[in-house]
Parts: structure tokens; sequence; C-alpha cells
């Protein structure tokens, strides 16, 4: 790959998951389009996640991920984003508390529209229409008309990205995520929510704290970091026509830069390392995520890692792993070796999600039993390797939906049909996914414990 960079080189090569677009020109002019538009973040924010990821990388944090599978057009709106930022400042509160260390906060937000599938077609009855691709690429009604790429959903989304990500910002940094609101947080559970009087007892624990540091001078007004907090996006680069229209040159640097969100990822479909995607990512200087399934092989990891960072710079790339609750203990522990082997720096992230999907009464949906053991065994896999469990990636939403079974609400198939909303993979709802956080914390806690013994001992 000694190769010029520039940020179409992408398309000299190979590409899988494109989107059968009927009108090119005017493709090419919403590209023209936005490449015009103002950058949906910044360099130096992408820097900052870099760093802090840098620190996850070296065993001194922890990174949690996670958002809607696919964003979608029709559930735009202040209250899901507001639902969704305090499920996730709840779910990071109850990790802080459990880990002791930083935990790095990035969003499946603001970017996240574009979809690779399994099958180009879906099939309903005796009728087969091209796939839904996301909203970005076309609409999911079951309509000849809806499948049909449509451009201008780019812009709809650059759109839509952008006001997610002011609101976002008002809540990182206008209050909202003033730790002395944890308890304020707790408007959002359902009633009787198994995890409420959990997290209540926690909230009570960091209030008195609180208060105690209050008592010594330290407040909210006077430490930033009590009140604000840093809140990154993250997205899939799919969809490499709309990532090169917002790839700028960062003027302080003079490097290139996706600015269509802060973190990219590479798909576990799409990572082929001579292929369009790794191309784009690899000229881009922001941190990067690459999907590992159960078809990487050790060697194929290696030469994507040399090809994606190549000055093996700790925070440029996390992987996340996602192979399915009784697969992991087959190929987690190849790549660790192998990783460990060659020295390189990387963020260690468990996707629980995508390799647990299964089909119940004709939904799509996940049980939180596959969900938890994958996250169990990914935590041994890591301690029984000597390396750091550095992040967890999921799908999921501040809503009350019934899209994965299990939890302690014990949801089962007949339930999947009450409000399963997801445009695309079956998302853990605030309940399963703070249930999720306290499991986490307890191992992150037995990991501290198990590090102090054999100092001590
Ligand atoms: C996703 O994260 O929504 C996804 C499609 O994942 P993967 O590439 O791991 O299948
Ligand atoms: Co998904």
């Amino acid at each position: 790959m000694a190769q010029t960079w520039t940020p179409n080189s992408w398309r000299q090569k190979p590409i899988q998951q494109v989107p059968d677009y009927p009108d090119l020109a005017a493709l090419d002019s919403v590209e023209a389009r936005l490449a015009k538009y103002p950058p949906l973040v910044f360099a130096g924010e992408a820097r900052r996640l870099k760093s802090a990821l840098a620190n996850v990388a070296d065993g001194r944090g922890f990174l949690l991920q996670g958002g809607d599978c696919a964003e979608s057009f029709a559930e735009h709106g202040a209250d899901t984003i507001r639902d969704f930022f305090r499920a996730f400042l709840q779910m990071a509160v109850v990790l802080t508390f459990g880990a002791q260390q930083p935990v790095v906060k990035v969003g499946r937000i603001a970017g996240q529209f574009a979809k690779p599938r399994s099958s180009g077609i879906e099939k309903q009855g005796d009728v087969s229409l091209p796939s839904y691709r996301g909203d970005i690429i076309n609409g999911i009604e079951f309509t000849e008309e809806a499948r049909v790429p449509n451009p201008e959903r780019q812009v709809m989304a650059y759109r839509q990205s952008a006001a997610t990500l002011n609101l976002l910002r008002a809540f990182a940094m206008g209050g909202y995520a003033n730790l002395e609101n944890v308890h304020q947080w707790m408007l959002g559970f359902v009633k009787d929510s198994p995890q409420a009087e959990r997290y209540r007892k926690l909230a009570d624990r960091i209030s008195e704290t609180m208060d105690f540091m209050k008592a010594i001078g330290i407040t909210a007004e006077n430490h930033p970091s009590l009140r604000e907090t840093d809140f990154f996006t993250s997205h899939e680069a799919l969809l490499l026509g709309y990532e090169q229209a917002l790839t700028r040159v960062d003027s302080t640097s003079g490097d290139w830069y996706a600015t269509s969100g802060h973190m990219i990822w590479i798909g576990d479909r799409t990572r082929q390392p001579d292929h369009a995607h790794i191309e784009y990512c690899r000229g881009i200087k922001n941190p990067l995520g690459l999907k590992c399934g159960p078809s990487l092989t050790a060697d194929g990891l290696i030469e994507l890692i040399d090809i994606l960072n190549p000055a093996n710079e700790a925070g440029r790339l996390t992987l996340i792993c996602r192979f399915g609750h009784d697969k992991v203990a087959e190929h987690l522990p190849r790549l660790i070796r192998a990783v460990e082997r060659e020295g390189k720096k990387v963020v260690w992230s468990c996707d629980p999600m995508h390799g647990n999907t299964i089909t119940l009464n004709n939904y799509k949906t996940r049980p939180f039993e596959r969900i938890l053991s994958e996250v169990e065994s990914f935590f041994q896999i890591h301690r029984a390797e000597g390396s750091h469990p550095g992040g967890i990636h999921i799908e999921m939403t501040g809503n009350d939906v019934t899209e994965c079974t299990g939890g302690a609400r014990a949801l089962s198939g007949d339930d999947l049909a009450d409000r399963y909303h997801t445009h695309c993979d079956p998302r853990l709802n605030a309940d399963q996914a703070l249930e999720l956080a306290f499991l986490l914390a307890e191992r992150m806690k037995g990991g501290r414990d198990e590090k102090k013994m054999v100092v001590n001992g």
C-alpha cells in the first residue's frame, strides 16, 4: 500500500455494499454540494478522542460505545436524543464507579445511517425488492419506489446529523451532564424498573461524595469535569461518496480528517485489505474501529493493522470483536496472541450484539443472556491472556422497546411485537442496557481486586 492516498483513491479499488444509484449525475451533484457544507466535527476533537483511546489501549480507561443500529429520519426528535443520552450517561456513571477509571463515551449517533446487508434482495411472499440500506440511501417501506437509492437522502442525513450533534453538544456541555444531576437522570426510568433501586443507591453514593468534595472546596463551578462531559460521535464509514465529501484538510496539522463523525469504523463485510473501505480509512487521521468477526484470521488481522496503523499509534485503532457467545472462546484468544506477539497497540472492545442475532416469531432478536455470556467470556479471556478488556460496543436506545428478549423483566418471544421499533437490528432497551452496565461494573471491580491480590501477594 505504498501508493499515494487521496480522499478519492478508494474509487480505484473493488468495493462491496454499494447502492445502485440510477441517476449518477444527481449523485455527483449531491456530493459536490456536501463537499461545500461545513464539517460536522473538528480535527482537534478527533485528536482528543484519540488520546483518550490511547489511555484505554494502555489499560487506563474503558470505552463505552453505543446507540442505534440505524438512525432513522422518522424517529428524529429531541426526546429520543435526550432519552438515549440519559441512558448512556447512566451506563457511563455505573461503569466509572465499577472501573474506577475514565470512561470514554462514544455514541453510535449523528451519522449512523448506512447499513451493510447480507443480501442485496429482500423477499416478502412472492415479491423481491432491493434491500433497505439505511435512510441515507433508500426507504424502509417495502415498495419498489422506496427502495430506489435517492442521493438527496444524503443531504437529509447530513442535516439530521448536524441537528443531533447540536443537541448533544448542549447536553454534554450545558449542564445536563452535571454530576449533581445524577438523581435527575432517574426521571427516565419506566415504572417499576428493576434497575431503578440499584441505580438510586449508586446515585446516593455519588451525591454523598459530591457533598464531601463541596465541603473541601471542589465544586461543579470550579471543576468543569464535574459539570461537563466529553461525548463523541461515531458511525460505520460505509457510504464512501458521502464520507469523501466530508473529508477535509485540518489547517493546524495539514492532515486529512473525516469530519462526518469523530470515530468511524469499518464493518465486518467490508474489511478486505485491498478494497475501497480500507483504502479510504487508511488515509484519514481519525480514530478508527475495525469489526472483527469469525472469518478474520490472525494473519489477516495483522495485515489490516499494518495498513491502518503503520506507526503503531495507541488510540488509532479499536478492534471491535463480534464473534457470538458460542464462538468467542474459539476466535478471540488467537487474535489476542497475534496482536501481543507483534506488539501492536490496540483497544479491545466487545460487540456482543452482532454475533448473537436469531429469528423468533418472525422478529430478529437477541437473547440478553447470550449478550451477557459473550461479554463475560470476553472479560475472562482477556484476564487469562493478560490483555486489557478495554470496551464495549452495543446497540441500544433510551426507550422502553421490546426488541431483545430476556433481562430482569424476562421479555419473551411473545413480547417482541409490543414495541419493536428498530429500523435494522434489535437494540437493548434502557433497562437492559443499564443491567448490562451493572454486570460489567462488577466484572471490572473483580478485575481490580484480582490485580491488587497479585500486587500484594
Ligand atoms: C453494525 O454494527 O450495525 C454492523 C452491521 O456490524 P458488523 O459489521 O459487525 O456486522
Ligand atoms: Co447492527
